[in-house]
Protein backbone atom coordinates (compact mmCIF):
# COMPACT_ATOMS: atom_id res chain seq x y z
CA UNK A 1 0.00 0.00 0.00
CA UNK A 2 1.17 3.53 -0.88
CA UNK A 3 0.78 6.33 0.49
CA UNK A 4 1.51 9.89 -0.11
CA UNK A 5 3.84 10.53 2.76
CA UNK A 6 7.43 11.79 3.39
CA UNK A 7 9.48 10.62 6.13
CA UNK A 8 13.03 13.43 6.62
CA UNK A 9 15.86 13.38 8.65
CA UNK A 10 17.67 16.19 8.01
CA UNK A 11 21.30 15.47 9.08
CA UNK A 12 23.81 18.13 9.36
CA UNK A 13 26.30 16.25 6.42
CA UNK A 14 23.18 13.89 4.64
CA UNK A 15 19.47 14.33 3.78
CA UNK A 16 17.42 11.31 4.03
CA UNK A 17 14.06 11.06 2.98
CA UNK A 18 11.81 8.08 2.83
CA UNK A 19 9.01 8.02 -0.03
CA UNK A 20 5.64 6.54 0.86
CA UNK A 21 4.82 6.52 -2.51
CA UNK A 22 7.33 4.14 -3.99
CA UNK A 23 8.37 2.52 -0.61
CA UNK A 24 12.09 3.87 -0.96
CA UNK A 25 14.61 6.01 0.84
CA UNK A 26 16.96 8.02 -0.97
CA UNK A 27 19.97 10.15 0.56
CA UNK A 28 22.07 12.78 -0.62
CA UNK A 29 24.61 15.30 0.77
CA UNK A 30 22.43 18.33 2.09
CA UNK A 31 24.33 20.61 0.76
CA UNK A 32 23.54 24.03 -2.00
CA UNK A 33 26.14 25.93 -3.84
CA UNK A 34 24.68 29.37 -4.48
CA UNK A 35 26.19 31.51 -7.80
CA UNK A 36 26.82 34.70 -6.98
CA UNK A 37 23.77 36.84 -4.65
CA UNK A 38 21.23 34.53 -5.23
CA UNK A 39 21.26 31.76 -8.19
CA UNK A 40 20.81 27.88 -7.40
CA UNK A 41 23.96 26.37 -9.12
CA UNK A 42 23.83 22.72 -7.58
CA UNK A 43 22.38 20.85 -4.85
CA UNK A 44 22.58 17.77 -3.45
CA UNK A 45 25.40 15.46 -4.00
CA UNK A 46 26.47 17.59 -7.26
CA UNK A 47 26.81 20.89 -4.85
CA UNK A 48 29.27 18.37 -2.33
CA UNK A 49 31.37 17.60 -5.63
CA UNK A 50 32.56 21.13 -5.81
CA UNK A 51 32.61 21.85 -2.24
CA UNK A 52 36.42 22.76 -1.47
CA UNK A 53 36.83 23.17 -5.87
CA UNK A 54 34.42 25.92 -6.41
CA UNK A 55 35.33 29.54 -7.32
CA UNK A 56 35.04 32.57 -4.89
CA UNK A 57 31.72 33.59 -6.62
CA UNK A 58 30.09 30.00 -5.93
CA UNK A 59 28.98 29.42 -2.05
CA UNK A 60 29.00 26.00 -1.42
CA UNK A 61 27.22 24.95 2.06
CA UNK A 62 25.71 22.78 5.06
CA UNK A 63 22.26 24.82 5.94
CA UNK A 64 21.91 22.36 8.73
CA UNK A 65 24.74 22.98 11.47
CA UNK A 66 25.21 21.27 14.92
CA UNK A 67 21.69 19.16 14.24
CA UNK A 68 19.61 22.60 13.66
CA UNK A 69 18.86 24.30 10.64
CA UNK A 70 21.27 27.25 10.55
CA UNK A 71 19.89 28.78 7.08
CA UNK A 72 16.67 28.72 6.66
CA UNK A 73 16.35 30.36 3.52
CA UNK A 74 18.73 27.35 1.80
CA UNK A 75 17.21 24.60 3.66
CA UNK A 76 13.65 25.95 2.08
CA UNK A 77 15.04 25.57 -1.55
CA UNK A 78 16.77 22.44 -0.69
CA UNK A 79 13.58 20.74 0.26
CA UNK A 80 11.42 21.92 -2.26
CA UNK A 81 13.78 20.66 -4.71
CA UNK A 82 14.48 17.10 -3.34
CA UNK A 83 10.96 16.94 -2.93
CA UNK A 84 10.09 18.21 -6.40
CA UNK A 85 12.35 15.53 -7.64
CA UNK A 86 11.09 12.45 -5.64
CA UNK A 87 7.45 13.71 -6.88
CA UNK A 88 8.56 13.63 -10.63
CA UNK A 89 8.12 17.56 -11.18
CA UNK A 90 4.58 17.38 -9.26
CA UNK A 91 4.05 18.09 -5.64
CA UNK A 92 1.19 16.44 -4.59
CA UNK A 93 -0.61 16.95 -0.88
CA UNK A 94 1.42 14.94 1.56
CA UNK A 95 2.01 14.19 4.80
CA UNK A 96 5.47 14.92 6.00
CA UNK A 97 7.31 13.06 9.29
CA UNK A 98 10.08 14.92 10.13
CA UNK A 99 12.78 13.52 12.87
CA UNK A 100 14.21 16.15 15.39
CA UNK A 101 16.70 15.94 18.05
CA UNK A 102 15.74 16.34 21.63
CA UNK A 103 18.14 18.92 23.79
CA UNK A 104 17.61 21.85 21.57
CA UNK A 105 15.56 24.83 21.87
CA UNK A 106 12.17 25.22 21.03
CA UNK A 107 12.68 27.84 18.61
CA UNK A 108 15.34 25.28 16.81
CA UNK A 109 12.58 22.74 17.12
CA UNK A 110 9.61 24.83 15.65
CA UNK A 111 11.94 26.25 13.22
CA UNK A 112 11.62 22.35 11.66
CA UNK A 113 8.22 22.50 11.45
CA UNK A 114 8.12 25.75 10.11
CA UNK A 115 11.31 24.43 7.55
CA UNK A 116 8.27 21.84 5.91
CA UNK A 117 5.09 24.41 5.98
CA UNK A 118 7.02 27.36 4.09
CA UNK A 119 9.36 25.24 1.95
CA UNK A 120 6.05 24.95 -1.50
CA UNK A 121 5.82 21.21 -0.63
CA UNK A 122 2.01 21.33 -0.19
CA UNK A 123 2.01 19.65 3.58
CA UNK A 124 -1.39 18.31 4.36
CA UNK A 125 0.30 17.28 7.49
CA UNK A 126 3.65 18.20 9.67
CA UNK A 127 4.13 15.46 12.24
CA UNK A 128 7.22 15.75 14.70
CA UNK A 129 9.16 12.52 15.66
CA UNK A 130 11.74 12.20 17.90
CA UNK A 131 15.07 11.44 16.17
CA UNK A 132 16.07 9.54 18.85
CA UNK A 133 12.77 7.34 19.03
CA UNK A 134 13.24 7.07 15.29
CA UNK A 135 16.61 5.76 15.73
CA UNK A 136 15.08 3.03 18.25
CA UNK A 137 12.24 2.31 15.53
CA UNK A 138 14.96 2.07 12.75
CA UNK A 139 17.11 -0.93 14.81
CA UNK A 140 13.59 -2.96 15.07
CA UNK A 141 13.55 -1.88 19.14
CA UNK A 142 9.83 -2.30 20.23
CA UNK A 143 9.95 1.67 21.31
CA UNK A 144 6.63 1.70 22.97
CA UNK A 145 6.97 -1.32 25.21
CA UNK A 146 10.66 -1.39 26.14
CA UNK A 147 12.29 0.22 29.25
CA UNK A 148 15.45 1.71 29.81
CA UNK A 149 17.15 1.73 26.09
CA UNK A 150 20.14 3.52 25.07
CA UNK A 151 20.50 4.97 21.80
CA UNK A 152 23.90 6.70 20.91
CA UNK A 153 23.27 8.17 17.07
CA UNK A 154 27.55 9.43 16.35
CA UNK A 155 26.43 11.98 12.48
CA UNK A 156 28.41 14.35 11.20
CA UNK A 157 28.37 17.41 13.50
CA UNK A 158 26.78 16.04 16.52
CA UNK A 159 26.39 12.86 18.72
CA UNK A 160 22.85 12.37 20.60
CA UNK A 161 22.67 10.40 23.65
CA UNK A 162 19.83 8.87 24.71
CA UNK A 163 17.36 7.38 26.79
CA UNK A 164 14.37 5.86 25.77
CA UNK A 165 11.89 4.38 27.84
CA UNK A 166 7.96 3.25 27.02
CA UNK A 167 7.88 5.17 23.91
CA UNK A 168 9.05 8.93 25.91
CA UNK A 169 12.70 10.20 26.01
CA UNK A 170 13.78 10.29 29.65
CA UNK A 171 17.15 12.06 29.39
CA UNK A 172 18.85 13.24 26.65
CA UNK A 173 22.23 15.24 25.70
CA UNK A 174 23.38 16.10 21.69
CA UNK A 175 27.03 17.12 21.68
CA UNK A 176 29.25 18.72 19.01
CA UNK A 177 31.39 15.62 17.95
CA UNK A 178 30.68 13.53 14.85
CA UNK A 179 32.34 12.41 11.54
CA UNK A 180 32.89 16.29 10.99
CA UNK A 181 34.96 16.50 13.89
CA UNK A 182 37.11 13.12 13.30
CA UNK A 183 37.94 14.11 9.64
CA UNK A 184 39.41 17.82 11.09
CA UNK A 185 41.39 15.78 13.98
CA UNK A 186 43.12 13.39 10.93
CA UNK A 187 43.48 16.29 9.16
CA UNK A 188 45.34 18.17 11.69
CA UNK A 189 47.52 15.25 12.93
CA UNK A 190 48.72 14.10 8.95
CA UNK A 191 49.43 18.11 8.62
CA UNK A 192 51.25 17.93 12.03
CA UNK A 193 53.21 14.09 11.65
CA UNK A 194 54.16 14.67 7.97
CA UNK A 195 53.74 18.47 7.15
CA UNK A 196 51.20 17.49 4.52
CA UNK A 197 48.04 19.31 3.92
CA UNK A 198 45.13 17.48 2.72
CA UNK A 199 41.31 18.27 2.42
CA UNK A 200 37.91 17.26 4.22
CA UNK A 201 37.43 14.65 1.42
CA UNK A 202 41.17 13.03 1.76
CA UNK A 203 40.86 12.59 5.51
CA UNK A 204 37.27 11.40 5.52
CA UNK A 205 38.43 9.00 2.76
CA UNK A 206 41.67 7.98 5.19
CA UNK A 207 39.09 7.64 7.92
CA UNK A 208 36.64 5.26 5.82
CA UNK A 209 39.90 3.04 4.67
CA UNK A 210 41.08 2.58 7.63
CA UNK A 211 39.47 -0.52 8.44
CA UNK A 212 40.56 -2.24 5.43
CA UNK A 213 43.87 -0.72 5.31
CA UNK A 214 44.30 -2.29 8.92
CA UNK A 215 43.12 -5.43 7.94
CA UNK A 216 45.62 -5.82 5.19
CA UNK A 217 48.64 -4.50 7.73
CA UNK A 218 49.60 -1.38 5.28
CA UNK A 219 49.77 2.12 5.68
CA UNK A 220 47.30 4.11 3.85
CA UNK A 221 48.32 6.39 1.55
CA UNK A 222 47.19 9.61 0.41
CA UNK A 223 47.61 12.87 -1.59
CA UNK A 224 48.07 16.67 -0.51
CA UNK A 225 50.20 19.20 -0.65
CA UNK A 226 53.90 19.49 1.07
CA UNK A 227 53.52 22.66 3.51
CA UNK A 228 57.10 22.93 2.70
CA UNK A 229 57.82 22.48 -0.63
CA UNK A 230 54.23 23.63 -1.73
CA UNK A 231 54.08 21.01 -4.13
CA UNK A 232 51.37 18.04 -4.62
CA UNK A 233 52.69 15.03 -3.34
CA UNK A 234 51.58 11.62 -2.26
CA UNK A 235 52.62 10.13 1.44
CA UNK A 236 51.85 6.82 3.50
CA UNK A 237 49.93 6.87 6.49
CA UNK A 238 50.48 4.69 9.58
CA UNK A 239 47.23 3.74 11.07
CA UNK A 240 47.84 4.22 14.75
CA UNK A 241 48.79 8.01 14.16
CA UNK A 242 45.06 8.50 13.21
CA UNK A 243 43.42 6.69 16.37
CA UNK A 244 45.65 8.77 18.30
CA UNK A 245 44.04 11.51 16.84
CA UNK A 246 40.53 10.06 16.80
CA UNK A 247 41.34 8.96 20.69
CA UNK A 248 39.91 12.47 22.25
CA UNK A 249 36.79 12.62 20.62
CA UNK A 250 35.85 8.56 21.23
CA UNK A 251 36.74 10.08 25.21
CA UNK A 252 34.58 12.87 24.99
CA UNK A 253 31.82 10.52 23.37
CA UNK A 254 32.28 7.61 26.35
CA UNK A 255 32.41 10.83 28.97
CA UNK A 256 28.84 11.84 27.68
CA UNK A 257 27.58 8.55 27.98
CA UNK A 258 28.49 8.26 30.93
CA UNK A 259 26.87 11.37 32.28
CA UNK A 260 23.61 9.69 31.18
CA UNK A 261 24.68 6.70 32.86
CA UNK A 262 25.26 8.42 36.36
CA UNK A 263 21.79 10.14 35.92
CA UNK A 264 20.02 6.62 34.95
CA UNK A 265 17.35 5.79 37.11
CA UNK A 266 18.15 2.47 39.04
CA UNK A 267 15.59 0.00 37.29
CA UNK A 268 16.30 1.48 34.19
CA UNK A 269 20.20 0.39 34.28
CA UNK A 270 19.11 -3.15 35.24
CA UNK A 271 17.37 -2.63 31.48
CA UNK A 272 20.08 -1.24 29.82
CA UNK A 273 22.38 -3.54 31.60
CA UNK A 274 20.70 -6.64 30.12
CA UNK A 275 20.61 -4.84 26.28
CA UNK A 276 23.22 -3.05 26.21
CA UNK A 277 23.98 0.22 24.21
CA UNK A 278 22.39 0.40 20.49
CA UNK A 279 25.09 2.48 18.78
CA UNK A 280 23.97 4.28 15.25
CA UNK A 281 24.40 7.31 13.09
CA UNK A 282 27.03 6.99 9.93
CA UNK A 283 29.78 8.38 12.46
CA UNK A 284 29.95 5.34 14.58
CA UNK A 285 30.82 3.30 11.23
CA UNK A 286 34.95 4.80 12.43
CA UNK A 287 37.55 2.35 13.27
CA UNK A 288 37.73 1.23 16.74
CA UNK A 289 34.78 3.50 18.22
CA UNK A 290 32.46 0.23 19.20
CA UNK A 291 34.85 -1.30 21.25
CA UNK A 292 36.02 1.79 22.67
CA UNK A 293 32.64 2.52 24.31
CA UNK A 294 32.15 -1.24 24.67
CA UNK A 295 35.24 -1.31 26.71
CA UNK A 296 34.90 1.35 28.77
CA UNK A 297 31.08 1.04 30.16
CA UNK A 298 31.70 -2.67 30.34
CA UNK A 299 28.12 -2.93 28.07
CA UNK A 300 27.65 -4.34 25.13
CA UNK A 301 27.38 -2.79 22.03
CA UNK A 302 24.49 -3.41 19.29
CA UNK A 303 24.95 -2.12 15.99
CA UNK A 304 22.43 -1.59 12.36
CA UNK A 305 23.85 -2.95 9.42
CA UNK A 306 22.57 0.36 7.94
CA UNK A 307 23.55 2.80 11.00
CA UNK A 308 23.42 5.73 8.09
CA UNK A 309 19.64 4.98 7.94
CA UNK A 310 18.41 4.00 10.88
CA UNK A 311 16.25 7.45 11.60
CA UNK A 312 14.59 7.35 8.35
CA UNK A 313 13.39 4.12 8.22
CA UNK A 314 12.51 4.05 11.89
CA UNK A 315 10.10 7.22 10.26
CA UNK A 316 8.59 4.25 7.86
CA UNK A 317 7.73 2.49 11.35
CA UNK A 318 5.89 5.41 12.52
CA UNK A 319 4.18 6.13 9.11
CA UNK A 320 3.57 3.06 8.27
CA UNK A 321 2.64 0.73 11.66
CA UNK A 322 -0.39 2.19 13.33
CA UNK A 323 1.02 0.35 16.73
CA UNK A 324 3.49 2.92 16.71
CA UNK A 325 1.14 6.44 14.88
CA UNK A 326 1.14 8.02 18.45
CA UNK A 327 5.08 8.76 18.01
CA UNK A 328 4.28 10.56 15.23
CA UNK A 329 3.23 14.60 16.80
CA UNK A 330 1.20 17.04 15.02
CA UNK A 331 1.95 20.43 15.12
CA UNK A 332 -0.34 22.40 13.92
CA UNK A 333 -0.44 26.33 12.71
CA UNK A 334 0.03 28.90 15.53
CA UNK A 335 0.70 26.14 17.97
N1 LIG B 1 32.29 3.45 6.80
C1 LIG B 1 32.41 4.57 7.51
N2 LIG B 1 33.40 4.72 8.41
C2 LIG B 1 33.53 5.85 9.13
N3 LIG B 1 32.71 6.90 9.03
C3 LIG B 1 31.69 6.80 8.15
C4 LIG B 1 31.48 5.65 7.35
N4 LIG B 1 30.39 5.86 6.55
C5 LIG B 1 29.95 7.09 6.86
N5 LIG B 1 30.73 7.68 7.80
C6 LIG B 1 30.61 9.03 8.37
O1 LIG B 1 29.27 9.24 8.77
C7 LIG B 1 29.04 10.65 8.82
C8 LIG B 1 27.65 10.93 8.29
O2 LIG B 1 26.72 10.23 9.07
P1 LIG B 1 25.20 10.65 9.15
O3 LIG B 1 24.60 10.69 7.79
O4 LIG B 1 24.57 9.75 10.15
O5 LIG B 1 25.30 12.14 9.70
P2 LIG B 1 24.19 13.26 9.65
O6 LIG B 1 22.88 12.64 10.02
O7 LIG B 1 24.25 13.97 8.35
O8 LIG B 1 24.70 14.26 10.78
P3 LIG B 1 24.02 14.72 12.18
O9 LIG B 1 23.20 13.55 12.69
O10 LIG B 1 25.18 15.03 13.07
O11 LIG B 1 23.21 15.92 11.88
C9 LIG B 1 30.15 11.30 7.98
O12 LIG B 1 31.02 12.00 8.85
C10 LIG B 1 30.85 10.10 7.35
O13 LIG B 1 32.25 10.33 7.18
MG1 LIG C 1 21.93 12.26 11.80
Amino acid sequence: MNVNAFGIDLGSSNIKIYNGNDDTYFMEKNMIAIEGRDTLFAYGDSAFDMYEKAPDNIQVSFPVVNGVIADIKNMDTLIHYFVSDLSRGNIRPADFYIAVPTDVTEVERRAFYDLIRDSNVKARRILIVEKAIADGLGMSIDVKTSQGVLVVDVGYDTTEVSLLSLGGIVLSRLIKVGGYRFDEAIKAAVRREYSLVIGSKTSEKLKIAMWEVEAQNKNAVVYGRDIVMGLPVEKEIATPLVYEALKEHFDTIIDNIRQILERTPPELSADIYRHGIYLTGGGSLVGHLAENIAAATGLKVNMDEEPIATVVKGLYTVMRDSHFASLGVEVNNGK
